[in-house]
């Protein structure tokens, strides 16, 4: 399965979801490609330190993303690209081979009415591809007493594009995890409740790759912060 962490704008949390995601499916016995698509190379480095085990590949340009990534997938279980900021054909040749996007999204107004445009190219994607690939977006960096409005939901209602129940609260624990070259559930009891709701988002977007399903979530005790 191909997953793409998706959205045009810089700074969304894209490849923060897109490590935790490749390093939570290896936790879950998957055999996982983190593909960094960005020129800023930054996700390869990172998993590379934080979980070695995950195979890193830098994809630099359309041409291997479309000629590489069905390999790549044959290779290991899951491939996780973690897409660029800007560069559309990047976005586009992504998507054009993704089984599912995952499009991260800060919850402010300003930033769900900029996905319409962001996600020009998802639904272009769509039209040629009769749907595929399916997308979800997630909330990122929300305020920790975050409740969605009506406006929210209305806006992405309007986008046609579901929103995960699950998203992830603005913390200082996930701005440090570079730099410890680590992922949240490495980072001891001040991580917790990030490594958590990580757990929980995961679980939420891609039940079928959860192994131990009878296993409860280990120690998560934070309230929900569930957005719908
Ligand atoms: N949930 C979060 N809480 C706090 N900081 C975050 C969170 N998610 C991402 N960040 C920080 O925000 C910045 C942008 O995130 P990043 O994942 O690099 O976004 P993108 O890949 O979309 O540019 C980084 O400094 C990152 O550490
Ligand atoms: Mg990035």
């Amino acid at each position: 399965m191909i997953i793409v962490v998706a959205n045009s704008k810089g700074g969304v949390g894209k490849s923060t979801l897109a490590v935790h995601l490749a390093a939570w499916l290896h936790k879950q016995g998957h055999r996982v490609t983190l593909a960094d698509c960005d020129t800023q190379q930054s996700s390869s480095e990172w998993v590379r330190e934080a979980v070695p085990e995950v195979r890193a590949v830098r994809l630099d340009s359309p041409d291997m993303i479309l000629n590489d990534l069905p390999q790549l997938c044959q290779e290991t279980d899951f491939v996780v690209a973690d897409g660029p900021g800007s560069q559309t054909e990047t976005s586009r040749a992504l998507l054009l081979r993704a089984d599912l996007a995952i499009v991260p999204c800060k919850a402010s107004m300003l930033e769900v009415r900029a996905l319409a445009k962001a996600t020009d190219v998802l639904r272009q994607a769509q039209d040629i591809r009769a749907g595929k690939p399916e997308a979800v977006i997630v909330l990122s960096m929300i305020g920790k007493n975050y409740r969605l409005t009506k406006d929210m939901k209305d806006a992405a209602a309007a986008l046609d594009l579901p929103l995960a129940t699950r998203a992830l609260v603005l913390r200082q624990v996930y701005a440090d995890a570079p730099g410890q070259g680590s992922v949240v559930w490495n980072l001891g009891s001040r991580a917790q409740e990030a490594a958590g709701e990580v757990d929980l988002l995961f679980r939420e977007i891609l039940p079928g790759a959860v192994r131990n399903r009878g296993r409860k979530p280990s120690s998560i005790k934070s309230k929900k912060v569930a957005v719908a």
